[in-house]
Parts: C-alpha cells; sequence; structure tokens
C-alpha cells in the first residue's frame, strides 16, 4: 500500500513537472479573493482560465447580481469549462472563446480582469493590452499573476510564438510593468511573495 501511495505522488509530481502546470490552491484563491476584494454584483473575467477555479471560485462571491466571464483560446478547455459550467448550473457564468489578439470581452464590461500565468503565453501581447484595456471598466483593475523565466520549464516545455524578449518559460516582471503600462494601465500594487515563486501586479485603468 506504502509503495502505490509513493509511486502515484511520483507520477503525480512527474505530471506537474512535464506539464509545467501548477494547480492553484485554496489558500491562493482564498488570498486573492482578499486582495482584489471580490463582492456581490461585480463582473470579474478570468483570462485564460484553464479548469476555471479561480472564475468559479468568484462566480460564487459576486453572486447572482454580479457576473464572471471565463475565457479560453484552447478549444478543448473551452469546451470542458462550459460542460463544467452546466454541471455546477451556474446561471452567473459565461463562457467565451478567446483569440490570439482580442479578448473577445465585452468593452467596459469588467470591475476586475485576472490572468494567472497566461501573460507570457500571450503571442500579440500588444494588441491583448489593448483590449484588456477596452475590456475594463474606467478605474477598474487588472491583475497578472506571472513568472520570471524558469531554467527547467525552457527546456522542458519551451512557449512559441512569443516576443524574444521573455527569455525562456516566464517573463521577467521588468518586462511585463513596461508593457502594460505602454498600453495605458498604471500600476497600484506589486506583491513578490505570491504562491509557487509567482508575482503579482494590480493595475488600473485610469478613469479618463
Ligand atoms: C498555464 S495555463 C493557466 C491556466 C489558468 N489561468 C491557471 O492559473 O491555472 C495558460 C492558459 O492560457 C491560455 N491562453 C493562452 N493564450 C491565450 C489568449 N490569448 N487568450 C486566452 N487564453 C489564452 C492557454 O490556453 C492556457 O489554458
Amino acid at each position: 500500500m506504502r509503495n502505490r501511495i509513493i509511486l502515484v505522488s511520483a507520477a503525480l509530481l512527474l505530471a506537474v513537472f512535464v506539464s509545467g502546470a501548477v494547480a492553484i490552491s485554496e489558500s491562493e484563491i482564498q488570498r486573492l479573493a482578499q486582495l482584489m476584494g471580490w463582492k456581490p454584483g461585480e463582473v470579474i473575467a478570468d483570462v485564460g482560465a484553464g479548469e476555471g477555479e479561480i472564475g468559479f471560485a468568484a462566480a460564487a462571491k459576486v453572486g447572482k447580481s454580479g457576473k464572471v466571464y471565463l475565457t479560453e483560446l484552447d478549444e478543448q478547455k473551452l469546451e470542458n469549462l462550459k460542460k463544467e459550467v452546466e454541471r455546477r448550473k451556474l446561471t452567473n457564468v459565461t463562457v467565451l472563446a478567446a483569440a490570439e489578439k482580442k479578448t473577445n470581452l465585452p468593452e467596459n464590461c469588467c470591475d476586475a480582469i485576472v490572468l494567472r500565468r497566461v501573460y507570457h503565453h500571450l503571442t500579440a501581447p500588444t494588441e491583448i493590452d489593448a483590449s484588456l484595456l477596452r475590456s475594463l471598466k474606467p478605474g477598474g483593475e487588472l491583475v497578472v499573476i506571472d513568472f520570471p523565466p524558469n531554467k527547467s520549464l525552457t527546456e522542458t516545455q519551451p512557449v512559441t510564438g512569443v516576443p524574444a524578449n521573455r527569455g525562456g518559460h516566464g517573463i521577467p516582471k521588468k518586462i511585463l510593468l513596461e508593457e502594460l503600462t505602454a498600453a495605458g494601465f498604471v500600476v497600484e500594487k506589486t506583491i513578490d511573495d505570491w504562491p509557487d515563486d509567482d508575482y503579482l501586479v494590480i493595475f488600473g485603468r485610469p478613469l479618463k
């Protein structure tokens, strides 16, 4: 029995290592919810939602008077998200197909938008940044969680099609800040001790 547990644990660790995916923990979601101040009636988008853990947690907090958008570029993940919304019978969640150069979110739709471990995958960051700015309400917040280039991920799972200045799988915080401020966002807060060696940046869309 003990050997079987060790084998299963090792297989899980290997799967995480090979895929580069790090499932979000409940404590990270709670910290994010508190930081962003999710409340009833808000409209929040989880861009590049993956399995949708952040968005589903946000949907419970914003309630029936609020709304959550989940977007994905990957068709299989998009289908899985739609099925999960149906399975959970959620009426305040909309799943949207993202595009390479557009979020496909409605203009001025959102009080807050979050991208966790997505930004370094963007192949057209200038266009997506402009689209993110249009999707946020003036005064709204964009939260980006990402990580500096990771050596082992760069070797095992290189990201293709992204600008060369990322320097591998990940993105230096300095470049993220430069790109999003050039797009018109203002930096409100930076947190360097986010879980899994990630950093978090909160940007605001100015009122004018
Ligand atoms: C490492 S996963 C992170 C998933 C999820 N945010 C999480 O924290 O678990 C990156 C996701 O970004 C998605 N993605 C990449 N480019 C995108 C784009 N332009 N718009 C929306 N999603 C995108 C990928 O399909 C993938 O599911």
